[in-house]
């Protein structure tokens, strides 16, 4: 939720910060600005004193360029930010970068400031005037406050004022060659390169510049300089961390020629599942020791509790089932939100499973620190190397999809079922209730996994022909039992938030409690519909709505000629075996509601009211 970025160095700044912004533009789409120190100065007190220049827009990133375009600015130091509104609404004076009273200091922000409102009435009562509805505008009045000739001193002391959330990035027209920043519990990562040093929301905001990062820690500040990066803790002691480098590829973070980052991404599937399951099994051997359990703390599980939130908790449902049938370990599931308020019991010998591609999820984030708190082992299942839940974990399993830039999750969704079943493998081995006939039967499919989701994808024209035909219904719901549940959920939950669109997902056997009340000739009833032990009862489940003259469109299986006569369309997903059934039925259903949306206009990559990382509460 808002990205920022930050650049020092030997370039210009200005077009290395407006494509930053682009590239986070998934956190933040309501306003964007930038700040950068001109290389014109006056003398203030026999200082040197250089123009902060700021240039915000509302709307989006495109505003701000446009704006840009006939603007020169020479600087070399500069700081951006693309925002999403939560205190003050996306007008252009609500537009990050704020600045306190002289204009010398700019500041970006992306988090929550809860004790905003009584800082402002302290500033207003010291004097400083507020122009903003925003709760970050008192972060140049609290710097200015604090300034006495070192903005880093200034920004500690603002860290231990602050309660609540944030990622806080400075520059002043006192010391043109520096910029400060500060990570109070939101992300904020440093990027190192040659040529000069960057601070960002996230990696690919500067991945064209760099592959070398640093993160920080929370209380943590920075001080960048064109070429040195000096971290300090929350003591003001300076911290010695070396940069890692990560191997995503600047292409992953462009679009290559798709229309849009979601249909790349879904596009990408088979190769983010093959990327996942890459040096985890080997020559029909699983490799799982990332787990980081002993055979006999495995051995000795009593329970396995799952948080996530949003698709994340539609994988955590599927790990649930495939944990449960494999090693035979009880599985409980919670949105993150609900367990970290919901006083879970938690005992030594349960694992605690926390599901988050963005690894920065505010609210798992703070189930996983409840969860500790009583004794509780991490395991953390994340896309982003270094995130803050990678890092406050036990112990961490990478999928790796790739950058997902699309605030929709479609590669991680894949490439995160793809960890649950080889976990589910892994526990039941040991386990003992998965012999190696069993195991290599399994590996053996999931090997196949890949090509299957690469021939649903070269079909992606069917289900296009598909969602053009039934595109202009208002009524959606989809339909799933067992294996094929979470997958209705998470097909509804796709349609919905890029076409806004109403959909439902829901256990087929339930509809007949309720929701069947909805059905009638505006309805579309997605039912996913595999050849399984309950393909009789879905059956039954369809033709009762059938019978109320909804629309039915069916995903099953490969073959399944019998079908013909319940549905108005058919998308064949190829046989596997009825675990494994998810990961491919969720993929035309991907492509169902991008396609949807599409009909309707919509920009899918960036959602109305969502963002990519949900950092605040
Ligand atoms: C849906 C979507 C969101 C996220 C949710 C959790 O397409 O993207 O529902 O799944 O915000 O995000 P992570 O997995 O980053 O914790």
């Amino acid at each position: 939720m808002c990205g920022i970025v930050a650049y020092i160095g030997n370039k210009k700044c200005k077009n290395i910060l407006v494509n930053g912004l682009k590239r986070l533009e998934y956190r933040g789409y309501d306003s964007a600005g930038i700040a950068i120190l001109c290389n014109d100065s006056t003398s203030e007190g026999g200082n040197c004193l250089h123009r902060v220049k700021v240039i915000k827009k509302a709307g989006k990133i495109g505003a701000l360029e446009d704006e840009l375009e006939n603007i020169d600015i020479d600087g070399v130091c500069g700081i951006g930010h693309t925002r999403w509104a939560t205190h003050g609404e996306p007008t252009e004076v609500n537009a990050h970068p704020h600045t306190d009273c002289s204009g010398n200091i700019a500041v970006v922000h992306n988090g929550i400031i809860e004790n905003y409102s009584e800082l402002r009435e302290m500033l207003t009562k010291k004097g400083h005037k507020f122009v903003s509805q925003t709760d970050t505008e008192v972060l140049p009045h609290l710097l200015e406050e604090y300034y006495d000739g070192d903005l880093l001193t200034s920004m500690q002391k603002l860290v231990k004022k602050i309660k609540g959330s944030g990622a806080v990035v400075a520059i002043s027209g006192y010391n043109h060659e520096e910029i400060i920043g500060a990570r109070i519990a939101s992300p904020l990562v440093v990027g190192v390169s040659r040529d000069g040093n960057f601070l960002a929301s996230d990696m690919p905001a500067v991945l064209e510049h760099t592959r070398n990062f640093t993160v920080l820690n929370d209380y943590e500040t920075v001080r960048l300089t064109k070429d040195k990066v000096e971290i300090f803790d929350p003591e003001g002691k300076l911290v010695n961390r070396e940069p890692f480098k990560i191997n995503w590829s600047i292409s992953s973070a462009e679009k290559s020629g798709y229309e849009d980052f979601m249909l790349k991404e879904i596009f990408e599937q088979p190769y983010g599942v093959k990327e996942t399951m890459r040096g985890r099994i080997t020559d029909g051997r699983l490799n799982f020791s990332e787990l980081n359990l002993s055979t006999q703390q495995i051995k000795n599980l009593k329970k396995i509790q799952i948080i996530a939130c949003g698709t994340s908790y539609h994988t955590a449902l599927i790990g649930k089932q495939i944990i449960e049938k494999w090693a035979k370990i009880p599985v409980e599931v919670d949105f993150s939100s609900e367990y970290r308020y919901r006083g879970p019991l938690v005992e030594s010998d349960y694992l605690l499973i926390a599901i988050t591609q963005s690894g920065e999820t505010i609210d798992t984030l703070a189930a996983i620190r409840e969860a500790k708190t009583k004794g509780a082992k991490i395991v953390a299942i994340t896309n982003v190397v270094g995130s803050t839940m990678a890092r406050e974990s036990s112990s961490v399993i990478y999928t790796h999809a790739g950058p997902e830039i699309g605030v929709c999750a479609t590669k991680t969704f894949t490439a995160q079922i793809i960890v649950m079943y080889l976990m589910g493998l892994y526990l039941g081995k040991i386990k003992g209730y998965i012999d190696d006939v069993k195991l290599k039967e399994l590996i053996e499919e999931l090997n196949f996994i890949p090509n299957k989701i690469q021939n649903i994808l070269n079909r992606a024209n069917d289900i296009k022909h598909i969602a053009n035909k039934t595109c202009g219904h208002t009524c959606f719901l989809f339909l799933g039992r067992i294996y094929g549940f979470p997958i209705a959920l998470e097909g509804a939950l796709k349609l919905k938030e890029i076409s806004y669109i109403h959909a439902e997902g829901y256990p087929a056997g339930e509809m007949k409690h309720g929701p069947i009340a909805l059905t009638d000739k505006r309805t579309v009833v997605v039912g996913i519909i595999p050849e399984d032990f309950v393909y009789e009862k879905i059956l039954s489940n369809i033709q009762e709505v059938k019978a109320r003259k909804a629309t039915v469109v069916a995903i099953a299986t490969e073959g399944d000629n019998k079908i013909k006569e319940y549905a108005d369309y058919v998308f064949y997903v190829p046989k596997t075996m009825d675990e494994l059934y998810g990961i491919l039925a969720v993929v035309p259903l991907q492509l169902y509601a991008y396609y949807i949306a599409k009909n309707h206009n919509r920009n899918v990559d960036q959602p109305r009211n969502l963002a990519k990382s949900v950092t605040v509460e």
